[in-house]
């Protein structure tokens, strides 16, 4: 049964659908079957996974609000390995519409729960705001997987989505984890960087995962080519950080033990 992971961080631009996109590619080079899902009508994880999101037949809207089986509207990535649940600006529609749809926040659940067994690992990349598409992600995910940029105002935000979090927690799926907590766009050089990095392990101890993403320009050029670092530049410091971070996850999961079926 596939572990299904919410990448989520309200504030933007934070390494979302990179680490998302990245962390995809990572497990899909290690074998694990992986579905990708583009939450943001933004379409940045389409894109980055080497989908032309003006030209999708079916998308992440339909899954959601016309009830289309969930497997039919996912594509293959061309080359980074994985499916893709696709998405674009139409997906702007669903706030809207989700807000008087029936069982508002459980649709993606509910779409999600019959392809699951496919794979080993879904990423929900969430948009960049806790709105009734964030939530349908942290109401479908076993866990929560938050990129944070390592800068003053980072720990602030961090506060609010957790008690979003909490509040899910309690209310509508109890299961729901902290998968952790991931630095992005690291640069061990500067002060402030170290100081915040140091407070967040103050704060949330071994939740905070210990590989670091750093700075890297190769990361960034990457999504205009439609491929993932590691296949864009597999030698790149930024390629063989996320491969450490799918490392780091995967062997997390073998030392915890499994959940019971609900
Ligand atoms: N490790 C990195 N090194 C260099 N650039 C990076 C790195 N990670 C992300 N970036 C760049 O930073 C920008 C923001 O990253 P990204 O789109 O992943 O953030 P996001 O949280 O998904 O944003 P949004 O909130 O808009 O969805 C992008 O231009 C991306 O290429
Ligand atoms: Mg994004």
């Amino acid at each position: 049964m596939g572990r299904i992971i919410a990448v989520a961080n309200q504030k933007g631009g934070v390494g979302k659908t990179t680490t998302a996109v990245n962390t995809a590619a990572a497990l899909a080079a290690m074998k694990r079957r992986v579905l990708l899902i583009d939450l943001d009508p933004q379409g940045n994880a389409t894109t980055g996974s080497g989908i032309d999101k003006h030209q999708l037949e079916r998308s992440t809207l339909d899954a959601l609000m016309a009830d289309l089986p969930l497997a039919d509207c996912i594509q293959r990535s061309p080359e980074a390995g994985y499916d893709v649940l696709p998405s674009n600006s139409d997906l702007t529609a669903a706030e809207v519409r989700l807000l008087e749809a029936p069982m508002r926040e459980k649709r993606l659940k509910l779409a999600l729960d019959v392809v699951r067994v496919n794979y080993d690992y879904v990423f929900i990349d969430c948009p960049p705001s806790l709105n009734m598409l964030t939530l349908n992600a942290l109401v479908a995910a076993d866990s929560v997987l938050v990129p944070l940029q390592t800068e003053y105002y980072a720990l602030e935000g961090l506060s609010a989505l957790l008690a979003t979090v909490q509040q899910i927690k309690d209310h509508r799926n109890p299961g729901l984890e902290m998968e952790g907590i991931v630095r992005t766009m690291h640069d061990p050089r500067n002060n402030l960087d170290n100081q915040v990095s140091a407070q967040l392990i103050q704060h949330f101890g071994d939740k905070v995962f210990r590989t670091m993403i750093p700075r890297n320009v190769r990361v960034a050029e990457a999504p205009s080519h439609g491929l993932p670092v590691m296949l864009y530049d597999k030698s790149s410091r930024g390629a063989i950080s996320y491969l450490a971070l799918a490392s780091e996850m995967t062997r997390r999961h073998v030392s915890q033990p499994a959940r019971a079926p609900a």
